[in-house]
């Protein structure tokens, strides 16, 4: 499926669908909101939630006033979702048509959020283009976390086939400038009730072996 297909089969998913009614609905993404406020904690003072379609969670993101949050997704349908449920504090977001599998650049962030988009990457070049451009975004010490279907999850979401995975297959798939810093598993209830199982993998950026050029090594504030 190449870009163009990829964003229209999206933004027709959007465009027609109730999103209380889709998969990976969530009205309180609470181990998402944790983990990020986790990382916040930790001296993130900004944040991008990549593949964020229309997610619950940008209302969340949007209360922690950080310096810089973003919201990234193939589909502008999800993002006018968005938007428009938030109103005026929609302002205060970022809201980037992009396709994580091309882009190359969107500046800096400390803290990366991506739920259920990285798995429907199954091309190692798409995943290489993927984990370049989270490299690229994140100072060493920034933080993603990265949410997928768990190996005993379902082999498909929205008709499409994923790429699942455990922690240490994530922490592979992203490669020697990242560290696993832990996981937690998610046991998540489509709204027909059925059971999907998920891994949330919390990875550090670390100087990648040999520091390369492109390092955004200003690292994070310290805590204060
Ligand atoms: C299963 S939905 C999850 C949405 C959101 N993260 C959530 O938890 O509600 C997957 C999202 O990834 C987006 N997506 C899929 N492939 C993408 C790509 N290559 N680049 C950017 N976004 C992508 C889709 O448009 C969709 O919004």
């Amino acid at each position: 499926m190449d870009d163009r297909q990829s964003s229209n089969k999206w933004d027709w998913i959007y465009a027609t669908r109730e999103m209380a009614g889709v998969g990976w609905y969530e009205p309180d993404p609470v181990v998402s909101r944790e983990l990020v406020d986790d990382a916040v904690a930790a001296g993130g003072r900004s944040v991008i939630d990549v593949g964020g379609g229309a997610s619950w969670l940008a209302d969340h993101l949007v209360e922690l006033n950080l310096e810089r949050t973003g919201v990234l997704d193939i589909s502008e349908a999800a993002l006018t979702l968005a938007r428009h449920r938030l109103g005026e504090r929609a302002d205060r977001i970022e809201w980037i048509v992009a396709d994580l599998a091309a882009q190359t650049d969107i500046g800096r962030f400390d803290i990366w959020h991506d739920r259920a988009a990285f798995h429907f990457l199954l091309e190692p070049e798409s995943r290489k283009r993927y984990v370049d451009l989270a490299t690229r975004t994140l100072p060493v010490g920034g933080v993603a976390i990265v949410a997928t279907f768990a190996e005993d999850g379902p082999e498909r979401c929205s008709g499409m086939p994923v790429q699942r995975y455990e922690p240490e297959d994530l922490a592979l798939a992203w490669g020697p400038s990242f560290h696993l810093r832990g996981s937690r598993r998610h046991l998540h209830h489509t709204p027909a009730g059925v059971p999907q199982q998920f891994q949330y993998s919390i990875l550090e950026r670390v100087p990648s072996q040999p520091i390369s050029s492109d390092d955004r090594s200003a690292g994070l504030p310290a805590r204060t």
